[in-house]
């Protein structure tokens, strides 16, 4: 018993001077942030090369909405089916973009990722 008091005792000894032993050092994380995908940075620009030529602020040859600020890319998305277009092949009606060239798979896939992310608009 009395061997089992002195281990106990050990125990809380060791215990406490682990608690009062935090650095301040070791409350900082020190983990980078996660890398979200973001509209500023990685989104505006596959828009911009692929469908601003009709999709500008005035859109033209018979392109009905504008793909250039956050909320009209957000708004593309979640009601004019923006993902389910760029995701058919060339020559399928609706496809996009209209010039016939799939957008690479890594971009729609990035795309795909910057919804399921919550659309964050900049870093
Ligand atoms: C060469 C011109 C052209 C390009 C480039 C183009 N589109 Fe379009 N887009 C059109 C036309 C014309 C329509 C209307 C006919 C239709 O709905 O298919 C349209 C329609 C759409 C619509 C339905 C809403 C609307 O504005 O009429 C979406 C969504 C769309 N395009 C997405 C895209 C995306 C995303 C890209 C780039 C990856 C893109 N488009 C590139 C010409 C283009």
């Amino acid at each position: 018993m009395k061997t089992f008091k002195y281990i106990i005792g050990i125990a809380l000894v060791t215990l406490s001077y682990n608690c009062t032993s935090v650095s301040e050092e070791d409350l900082i994380d020190n983990t980078p942030p996660p890398d979200f995908v973001n509209f500023e940075e990685d989104i505006r620009v596959i828009f911009e090369n692929n469908c601003w030529q009709c999709h500008g602020t005035t859109p033209q040859f018979g392109a009905q909405t504008s793909l250039v600020f956050y909320d009209e890319v957000v708004f593309g998305i979640e009601n004019n089916n923006v993902i389910g277009r760029i995701s058919l092949q060339p020559g399928e009606p609706g496809a996009m973009p209209l010039t016939g060239v799939r957008l690479p798979q890594n971009l729609i896939d990035l795309i795909i990722l910057w919804e399921e992310e919550g659309f964050l608009e900049s870093p």
